[in-house]
């Protein structure tokens, strides 16, 4: 029986109360399958470990991770340390040092999830938005000059690579031609000289090789417009490390909410381990009242079956999720119920099981 190996980072706030659930799930769906086992590692790398050890993971932390199957990650990110210090030091150093380059991102209307939006249906929102997650203006290339001077400055670089731009694009065509959907290129051409002149130039360089993929290009200010007002037009979209978390948010918030947003962080060669998680943070102003809504972390669960070769488990997650929304008898206060947090995995896993029977 094949084993997969697991390193979970559950993290700060609501990360080990989603977390748990996933795990519920994914224990749940291994026993039914009966054919794979799954085999948890923690860590309990975050925020509270850095304020004991003045560190967010051990110095040979990512050594420790790089032969595990997959990461499983809750959120990272707590008041009392700085931003930059905990997610430069934990989840943007795992995404850029095993080369995750792939975000991709679900922007799917599920039947039952709440829309804020007039006249919309499930139909409408259906999108994947695959972001670049390796470089760009995630570089984090820079300086500050003069610090505390009046003449102060700070400098950000975004890296824009020929390699980096080209395989992200490359890949959004491959997956629009595989699923027979439309490519929407998105950028900034107009105000960023270098970078997305660059980035738009290789978009259409890599798609002369699909011809049969049908395209268009929008600037970040006009697509963010059409996620609200025609969110149909999008199918498989394509865009920078910032652009992508930005739409993604507003993905969320037309597609369920943030407790439903998952994200998949990808190394396709599998060179190393590729990383499962919401795409939520760590919510300060609800962790530990067992109001948090895992389903953002159990549809990660679904990325991760998918990845692993067992998509029959990944589609049944999402269509589980789905029953339950539709259903309606145990949910989140976010989406309208009274249930905690630990109810949902559960009751995910009720579901698949009913459906098995
Ligand atoms: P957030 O996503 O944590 O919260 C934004 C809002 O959405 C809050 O009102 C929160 O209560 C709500 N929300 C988020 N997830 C929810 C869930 N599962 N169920 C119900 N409601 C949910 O974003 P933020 O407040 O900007 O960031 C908080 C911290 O998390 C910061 O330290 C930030 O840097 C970090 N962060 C981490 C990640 C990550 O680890 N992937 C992602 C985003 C933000
Ligand atoms: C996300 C998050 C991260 C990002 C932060 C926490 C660095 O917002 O995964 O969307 O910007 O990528
Ligand atoms: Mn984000």
């Amino acid at each position: 029986m094949h084993t997969y190996r697991i390193a979970v980072i559950a993290g700060d706030g609501i990360g080990p109360d989603v977390i748990a659930e996933g795990k519920k799930v994914l224990t749940g769906i291994a026993k039914m399958d009966g054919k794979f086992a799954v085999e948890f590692t923690d860590f309990p790398w975050g925020c509270a470990y850095y304020l004991q050890k003045g560190h967010m993971m051990p110095e040979n932390g990512m050594d420790v991770l790089k032969d595990f199957d997959a990461i499983y990650l809750g959120a990272v990110g707590y008041p009392g340390v700085p931003d930059d210090v905990s997610l430069q030091g934990l989840l943007l150093k795992i995404r850029r040092g095993f080369d995750q380059y792939i975000n991709l991102r679900p922007v799917k209307l599920l039947k039952g999830a709440p829309c804020p939006l007039k006249d919309i249906h499930e139909k409408d929102i259906d999108m994947i938005v695959v972001r670049e997650n390796s470089e760009g203006e995630y570089a984090n290339a820079g300086c500050r000059l003069y610090p505390g001077t009046p003449q102060e400055v700070a400098l950000q670089t975004g890296v824009f690579s020929r390699k980096g731009c080209e395989r992200v694009i490359r890949y959004a065509y491959e997956l629009a031609k595989k699923e027979k959907k439309t490519l929407t290129n998105v950028s900034k051409a107009n105000a960023l000289g270098y970078s997305m002149v660059f980035w738009n130039e290789i978009f259409a360089e890599v798609g002369k090789e699909y011809p049969e993929v049908q395209t268009s290009s929008l600037m970040v200010d006009a697509a963010s417009m059409f996620f609200v007002k025609a969110p149909a037009r999008f199918q498989i979209v394509v865009t920078s490390n910032l652009f992508g978390d930005i739409l993604t948010d507003l993905g969320a918030a037309i597609a369920g909410g943030m407790g439903l947003a998952a994200g998949a962080n990808l190394n396709p060669e599998r060179k190393f381990p590729s990383m499962f998680e919401p795409i939520h943070g760590s919510a300060p102003d609800i962790a530990g009242k067992g109001l948090a809504n895992p389903l953002a972390a159990i549809w990660s669960v679904s990325q991760m079956l998918d990845f692993f070769g067992q998509e029959h488990w990944g589609t049944r997650v999402i269509n589980a999720i789905e029953t339950l929304l539709l259903e309606k008898k145990t949910l989140t206060p976010d989406l309208g119920g009274t249930a905690k947090t630990h109810d949902i995995g559960t009751a995910v896993l009720n579901i698949l099981q009913r459906n098995q029977a």
